[in-house]
């Protein structure tokens, strides 16, 4: 398992490239199942989650070709020949579940495994299964699969959400494309990733409004042809960057950023002290002064702070001046780099879902552990700011999630690098 090593205490400056967004590719490829005709995305970023999602894909008898280098997805599945996505490839990425919702819409049954909880929390899918039920799916748990049929085609309905949740508004979305009938989708998850995907269904002939708003409405079609659509910049690696200035002291512009996709995040930043300039090339980040101000912070679905940053966010207070709170609100156990943090001398304090964060001048270098993928790059960023060297073990998480790290951070001056593992 590889590990990154990383000399802090340097000031960060120049530009950053910010890739697609995974959780937008990861809901934007099962949609081929869709369809018979191909289907191209283009600014795909290059994530071993995005490998893995492939993976999938081909053992249901889809083609997936990575061209240019892994930026341009050719995918087409006129000819799938495997109904059953295996828990062998869904147990390694949950977002392995979305292929249930288009399989069963275009072929009528489908077989997926459960995906199981993760570090971050149990994450069940029940609403996933509820939404599909809802549009007429006949639904059975067997051995850990979901064994899904829906003979007569799904009908259109009301699928009404008793918590906002990502994942089921995207099967949701995606499988009433095809039922025959009206759908309404309510309390839906407004996400970026969500809207991005609503425009590619379009174009592949869906009849959707409502996206990014609470309530979607989607007209079903008898099928949808191919598309070609370009996948949106990744807010989470953008908030990721926007952070390494801030907690560094330098001044970065991440590329093709936009203020509408982490507005939230940018209110925080604003609160504790961070300048954010949108130019014409993507968004300038600097301090604006000495250190960086306590702020309190709450997670919440989109338009509120993304959970994904909450980590992130956390290693920028553990040096900001005062006392921050933090409520994790969306996951059950995502603090798991906060004892991690406190090996670098961080003052933090959990209990259940709130963590109070004391800031500190300095943070000292230290080997950590990664837990998951949004850790692991709070653990980086604390890094970089900290005094001496830090060693980041199981950075496999990293990879799930962020495009060569140690050379977009190196290009902007940080001393960093990847120690192959043993
Ligand atoms: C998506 O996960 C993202 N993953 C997550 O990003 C992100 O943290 C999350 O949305 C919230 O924004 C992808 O898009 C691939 P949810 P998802 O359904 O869809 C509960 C990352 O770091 N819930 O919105 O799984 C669930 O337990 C990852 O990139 C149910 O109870 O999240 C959680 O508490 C981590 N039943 C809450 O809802 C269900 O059927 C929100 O989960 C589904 C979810």
């Amino acid at each position: 398992m590889d590990s990154i090593l990383i000399k802090g205490g340097r000031e960060l400056h120049g530009d950053i490239p910010i890739a697609g967004a995974k959780n937008a590719c990861l809901t934007l490829m099962p949609a081929t199942l869709l369809s018979d005709e191909p289907l191209t995305l283009t600014n795909a970023p290059r994530l071993s989650d995005i490998a893995t999602m492939t993976t999938l894909l081909r053992s249901l008898g889809a083609e997936v070709q990575g061209l240019q280098d892994g930026q341009v997805l050719a995918l087409s599945s006129h000819n799938l020949v495997n109904h059953v996505a295996e828990y062998d490839i869904v147990r390694k990425m949950r977002a392995s579940i979305l292929v249930l919702g288009p399989m069963l819409a275009r072929e009528r049954h489908a077989v997926v495994s459960l995906p199981g909880g993760c570090a971050i929390g149990a994450r069940p899918v029940d609403l996933h299964l509820q939404a599909l039920e809802a549009l007429g799916a006949e639904l059975e748990l067997r051995d850990g699969y979901v064994h899904a049929k829906a003979p007569g085609g799904l009908k259109g309905g009301i699928v009404e959400f008793p918590l906002v949740s990502v994942g089921a508004t995207e099967n949701a979305l995606m499988a009433a494309t095809l039922a025959k009938g009206t759908t309404e989708l309510r309390n839906a998850a407004r996400e970026p990733e969500i809207v991005d995907l609503a425009q590619c269904l379009r174009r592949m002939g869906a009849q959707i409004e409502g996206e990014g708003t609470e309530t979607i409405t989607i007209q079903g079609v008898d099928r949808l042809g191919g598309a070609t659509h370009r996948v949106v910049t990744d807010r989470i690696e953008l908030g990721t960057y926007m952070l390494a200035p801030a907690i560094t002291g330098g001044e970065v512009t991440c590329l093709g950023g936009r203020i509408d996709l982490v507005g939230a995040f940018c209110e925080k930043l604003d609160a504790a002290g961070i300048s954010v300039e949108e130019t014409e090339k993507g968004l300038k980040v600097a301090r604006r002064n000495g250190r960086v101000s306590a702020v309190d912070v709450t997670t919440e679905p989109f338009p509120g702070f993304p959970t994904d940053l909450q980590a992130q966010m956390m290693a920028l207070l553990c040096t900001a001046e005062g006392r921050s709170v933090l409520e994790e609100k969306i996951f059950e156990n995502r603090f798991m780099h906060a004892p991690e943090l406190m090996r670098m001398g961080a003052k933090i304090d959990v209990h259940g879902g709130t963590a109070t964060v004391t800031g500190v001048e300095r943070l000292k270098g230290a080997p950590v552990m990664a837990t998951d993928l949004r850790a692991s790059v709070s653990l980086i960023l604390a890094g970089l700011a900290a005094e001496g060297e830090t060693m980041v073990n199981r950075v496999y998480h990293l990879d799930r999630g962020y495009e060569r790290v140690e050379e977009k951070l190196g290009n902007l001056g940080a001393r960093i690098e990847r120690v192959a593992g043993i």
